[in-house]
């Protein structure tokens, strides 16, 4: 059975991956930790509370961690994913409240506690594993495998004309992972992955609707402000899931029907800032990831189907 740490920066996306992992009753989440990111980390925090409610997950510890970037000042997506992340349809506050414990604290003493049984799922800002690992250098090692959402590895960029957010965020955090990296421990899922393999058209919206389920009508919503986004700014035929496609790589491995390995170094100059051009060239550097570069979207989409179908809580 999957067991999973999840780092998030809880916006819209994150939710629906929280949604996918909490309701597949295959997987267990030992914690969830959040970073500022997508919104601010008090909204961080609260959305992924409310995310795991709506899953009906039960007692799942939330520890709230950094609340900006290693060097840089925080930088939103807010006017992606709505001045609280989850498409401002009005939520109500979470019951529950995080732990008293620092997620960076969190991190490390599961990490140490329970080795090579966690999977690290990390779909925000690297910034609180990156804190982790500079107070344990063979951070990584301890997990059985961690799978980021980040990255742009043919530099069509989000945030920048080549830059993914989450890189682009805090790419010294980026770096501070990359370099600690092996292939065959931490996989990268690059944003183009959701923008070939995971657009939910409006016909994947339709059927979203007719689920008919409470977590269903809850994922359509908060993402009705990122659908319209994608649409009309990107001219996207519907709107990607890109930490979707991360946990599904994690849950199902076996999706994955396109991979490489390479060298990747994250940008911190200026001009071309959390850039992540991997070296295929197979002469300086050994690899020190795994990229993913296409998953079966069908078979996506029916594990999304299949989660968001199980029905949850209003
Ligand atoms: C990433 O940035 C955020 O907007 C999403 O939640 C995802 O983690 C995509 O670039
Ligand atoms: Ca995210």
């Amino acid at each position: 059975m999957p067991d999973l740490l999840i780092d998030t920066d809880t916006g819209s996306d994150d939710a629906v991956a929280l949604l996918l992992a909490a309701l597949d009753p295959s997987v267990r989440i030992s914690a969830v930790t959040t970073v500022a990111g997508n919104v601010p980390l008090p909204l961080a925090t609260r959305n992924a509370l409310i995310s795991l409610e709506r899953a009906d997950a039960g007692a799942v510890p939330v520890h709230e961690g950094c609340g900006r970037p290693i060097l840089r000042p925080l930088h939103t997506g807010q006017e992606v994913h709505g001045e609280d992340g989850m498409g401002d349809i009005g939520l109500p506050d979470p019951a529950a409240a995080p732990s008293g414990q620092h997620a960076v604290d969190a991190i490390l003493d599961l990490a140490r506690r329970r080795p090579g049984e966690l999977t690290l799922v990390a779909l925000g800002p690297l910034t609180n594993i990156a804190a982790a690992l500079l107070r344990d250098r063979s951070l990584l090692t301890r997990f059985r495998h961690v799978v980021c959402m980040i990255g742009a590895p043919d530099m069509v960029g989000n945030i920048s004309a080549t830059a993914e957010f989450n890189a682009w965020a805090d790419p010294e955090a980026a770096q501070i992972v990359a370099e600690a990296a092996t292939p065959d421990r931490v996989t990268w899922v690059g944003w183009d992955v959701s923008r070939k393999d995971a657009v939910i058209t409006p016909a994947d919206q339709e059927r979203l609707r007719g689920l008919g389920t409470p977590v269903a009508a809850f994922a359509h919503e908060i993402n009705r402000k990122v659908a319209e986004w994608a649409t009309t700014v990107t001219g996207l035929a519907g709107y990607d899931l890109p930490d979707p496609v991360a946990m599904a790589v994690a849950l199902r491995p076996e999706l994955v029907t396109d991979s490489e390995e390479a060298h990747v170094q994250v940008s911190l100059a200026p001009g071309t800032r959390g850039q992540t051009s991997p070296d295929r060239r197979g002469v300086a550097d050994a690899p020190n990831l795994a990229l993913v570069r296409r998953v079966d979207e069908d078979g996506f989409k029916a594990l999304l189907m299949d989660a968001l179908g199980r029905g949850g809580r209003s």
